[in-house]
């Protein structure tokens, strides 16, 4: 039947999305699917049932399509759809009740508080006790409005900045350490982990910029982690993904402490990104998946 390739929106990473929803598109119509591209910010959902839709790729990002609101619509419409589902994708979107949730569950994440003013981000620094911490909105991707604070007198701006994007602005611990990503694909309905990948952004800066439009960022797959460490990371994705009671697929990120060596999870990606730089297809190449097979595997995840 027609597939949909939702993608746009009107969140932060729309142009981040248009990339992603642009590939898959491509990569569908590539091996014979009757794809075409969706746009929910300029067309009501109830047009995918009108005009004889019958399944649904989520390739939106951020706030209005991977939070669970576009899924509940999908849900109602009885329009079966790639990724997790509503609790699942509003929770993951959400990074205080995700780290709350897998703190709850014993997956490991870095110390944080949820602040509620520059004076209470200026608390949260003296109480998290290291080195560094992350200053950035609860609920966005893609890194904006993320601030990387050393010393107490540069949290007033990291807030206000974090605030611009979400009221809700957490303070996280800076884990220093090796920097890496796991996919964990659904597999005979199965939660499998994928490669790890160990990212080295230039100067450690892996921000929105060397994200996806610069080439100085090295990505690593195989990830040059020891055998322990690597299994390790997947055994975690794997009980984080679960610990959510995610779906279909998702990119867990994971920093590595460089003295102790112990992970910490930092955040699951439901609706992760599908861009020529993006993590999830790198790694599916190195487990032997072509991005257009990959594509042609998470649409036939789909479901309600
Ligand atoms: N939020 C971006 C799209 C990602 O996680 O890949
Ligand atoms: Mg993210």
């Amino acid at each position: 039947g027609k597939v949909a390739v939702l993608f746009g929106g009107d969140s932060a990473e729309r142009e981040i999305s248009i990339m992603s929803g642009t590939g898959v598109l491509k990569a569908l119509q590539s091996q014979g699917v009757d794809a075409h591209a969706f746009d929910p910010s300029e067309r009501p959902l109830e047009d995918l049932r009108k005009e004889g839709f019958t399944r649904c790729f989520i390739a939106l990002h951020g706030r209005g399509g991977e939070d669970g609101t576009v899924q509940r619509e999908l849900e109602w419409l009885q329009l079966p759809y790639t990724g997790s589902g509503v609790k699942a994708s509003s929770q993951a979107m959400d990074k205080d009740v995700t780290k709350l949730m897998w703190r709850y569950k014993g997956v490991p994440t870095p110390g944080w508080r949820v602040v509620k003013s520059a004076a209470e981000c200026e608390e949260a620094f003296d109480y998290l006790e290291c080195a560094a911490i992350i200053v950035k909105p609860a609920r966005e991707g893609s890194s904006i409005g993320l601030t990387k604070v050393t010393d107490r007198s540069q949290c007033a701006a990291a807030y206000t900045l974090a605030a611009q994007h979400d009221e809700e602005v957490m303070c996280e611990e800076f884990i220093d350490g090796d920097e890496t990503t796991c996919p964990v694909l659904e597999v005979n309905g199965e939660p499998v982990a994928l490669p790890v990948i160990r990212i080295a952004a230039p100067d450690g800066n892996y921000d929105y910029q060397n994200k996806y439009f610069t080439d100085d960022t090295k990505y690593h797959c195989p990830s040059g982690l020891s055998a322990d460490e690597e299994e390790n990371i997947q055994r975690l994705v794997v009980k984080s993904f679960k610990a959510l009671g995610c779906r279909g697929w998702a990119r867990v990120d994971v920093m590595i402490d460089k003295v102790t060596r112990e992970p910490s999870l930092l955040e699951i990606n439901t609706a992760p990104g599908m861009t020529s730089h993006s993590l999830v297809p790198m790694s599916a190449r190195v487990a032997g998946l072509s991005y257009e097979q990959l594509c042609v595997h998470l649409l036939t995840t789909a479901a309600l």
